[in-house]
């Protein structure tokens, strides 16, 4: 029973949210294609799990140039993904399950095909002209300035019937919206509404930083640290583009949607540094609830630029924003495939203890790789149209690895998208009883997290950080602390803090021959050990001896 004086938190400050790609996870009416009723048959899977929110990667009408983050219709359901019902029996055998729904938002572009688009391009003056952002040539006939689609080449494209060039931040076939223009903001709140009133949860806001452009159309200047090697957008910073001052002003509308309603949750998608992503928590209003934190998967694997990057977040944080971390997603290569399935552990480990709310993405905590796409197969845009520098998405997207049956039991038919070849090996139904897998680890670490309030949502203590290691304690008031060592590197390492005495129990380790150890005042680790210790006592000892 929580005393009195006991905090009380919201669902998403201690609970876990799950990513589901839908095309990926699961079909239920073979047609190699994940929908709605195949998330539906895996929910036990989720809640055994013990995650709380189900993130789901956008399921509207789309013509899929971008797998879903081109919708034509924003209230409305893809129909290879299910319909309306569906929908509604998704969200409805969730909340039995008290577990909670957060829906993609792309408010950023439409798809070209969206009536609205439809419109807009169809003369200067119909209504809908400026819902979007349409500008002239330069007197040569070139772009109105030098903006770079992330996707590769230019941002602007010309059409020919009216004459002028559109913007898109992503592909030709996402045009960007004009936030400016009260109508568009109108039009996106009430989208928000519409599921909002059916009960959805919350909204993962994509590319929220791209929203607003800066009002004089200024040519972002050169990145002086381009490579050859990387995306092809990564040649200009975009300053102007991106990050403008007026996009905390919609953000605040967004979010004073959500506050009509109760306990409902705005997460956004913003790759920015720290102290700029902070200021999307809101400074004079409140923003978004949670600015994703990627720092995990940005930063190198390096333990003293992660032990940084972690204090540098915590002193950025107000008292009332509360921090959350990612390891993976749709986007970005898998962790197990940029650190190893080894380090990946320690990823978890990492993920799963930190303070705030933990995103996972399907499959990581089955330790999935990045599954290689010949060439001929490859459908992501990103990888279609910058060729040649191993851009594409497709690797991180394959099929949910479920048993070893046919496709790793995602579907009878030709999956979209090819499943990784070990599958047999590496499996949720093979790894479940295997005390030394990924998913028992994660299942622990879950477990672990979600009954002890220290782990949930108590304070962060860094303790060391070398050239191999990291070390913290995390302990709410009044409750049992915990001290997490972790070797982020192949060789042994030795914990030797002079700044705590501590004696504890060693109850989640990556070498499990160490698991129920008592453990005092130092600690001496294999390589890749990662290990979680109940505190029975700790204390500071003064680094200055004579004091
Ligand atoms: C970010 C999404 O996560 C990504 O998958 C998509 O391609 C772009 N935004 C454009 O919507």
């Amino acid at each position: 029973m929580p005393n009195e004086h006991q905090k009380q938190y919201l669902w998403w400050q201690d609970g876990i949210i799950y990513q589901v790609y839908p095309r990926s996870f699961q079909d239920s009416n073979n047609d190699g294609i994940g929908d709605l009723r195949g998330i539906i048959r895996r929910l036990d899977y989720l809640k055994w799990l013990g995650v709380k929110a189900v993130w789901i990667s956008p399921i509207y009408p789309s013509p899929m140039a971008d797998f879903g983050y081109d919708i034509s219709d924003y209230r409305n359901i893809w129909s290879p993904f299910g319909d309306l019902a569906d929908f509604d029996d998704l969200l409805q055998q969730l909340h039995a399950a008290d577990m909670r729904l957060i829906l993609d938002l792309v408010p950023n572009h439409s798809s070209d095909e969206h009536p609205w688009f439809v419109e807009s391009r169809s003369s200067r003056d119909n209504p809908k002209r400026d819902w979007y952002i349409w500008k002239d040539a330069k007197p040569d006939g070139s772009p109105p300035n030098n903006w770079l689609s992330v996707f590769g080449g230019s941002a602007w494209q010309w059409d020919e019937t009216t004459k002028q060039y559109y913007y898109h931040a992503f592909l030709v076939k996402q045009p960007d919206l004009n936030w400016r223009n009260p109508e568009v903001v109108d039009a996106m709140l009430n989208i928000m509404r519409f599921w909002l009133d059916k009960g959805v949860d919350g909204f993962r806001v994509d590319a929220m930083w791209h929203m607003i452009k800066d009002s004089q159309w200024r040519d972002n200047p050169h990145n002086p640290e381009y490579k050859e090697t990387m995306a092809t957008y990564e040649k200009l910073l975009p300053v102007y583009s991106t990050d403008q001052p007026e996009m905390h002003e919609i953000a605040a509308k967004m979010r004073k949607v959500l506050d009509e309603y109760d306990e409902r949750l705005m997460i956004a998608e913003i790759y920015l540094p720290v102290h700029r992503l902070v200021t999307y928590y809101g400074t004079h209003e409140k923003e978004a609830h949670l600015p994703f934190n990627f720092m995990l998967i940005s930063l190198a694997w390096d333990p003293r630029l992660i032990a940084a990057a972690i204090d540098e977040y915590e002193a950025a944080l107000s008292k009332d924003d509360w921090p959350n971390w990612v390891i993976g997603n749709h986007d970005q290569p898998r962790i197990t495939s940029r650190v190893g399935a080894q380090q990946a552990k320690i990823a978890a480990i990492l993920l799963l203890t930190l303070r705030g709310t933990p995103t996972l993405y399907y499959g990581d905590e089955i330790s999935m790789r990045d599954v290689p796409i010949p060439e001929e197969e490859v459908q992501d845009p990103q990888g279609l149209n910058m060729p040649g520098k191993n851009l594409s998405r497709d690797p991180e997207r394959t099929p949910m690895l479920w048993d070893s049956t046919n496709n790793a039991g995602f579907t009878d038919a030709q999956p979209w998208l090819r499943v990784d070849r070990a599958f047999h090996r590496r499996n949720v139904q093979v790894q479940k009883p295997n005390p030394l897998s990924a998913l028992t680890l994660y299942k622990s670490l879950i477990d672990l997290r979600q009954t002890e309030p220290s782990l949930m949502t108590g304070a962060y203590t860094p303790v060391c950080s070398d050239h191999q290691m990291i070390a913290y304690i995390r302990q709410a008031e009044g409750h049992t602390g915990f001290l997490i060592v972790l070797n982020l590197t192949h060789r042994p390492c030795y914990f030797t803090p002079g700044t705590i005495l501590f004696s504890g129990t060693i109850v989640i380790d990556t070498v499990p021959e160490q698991l129920g150890a008592k453990v005092r005042n130092k600690i001496d680790l294999s390589g890749d050990e990662g290990l979680v210790v109940r505190l029975e006592e700790w204390q500071s000892v003064s680094s200055n001896p004579s004091s």
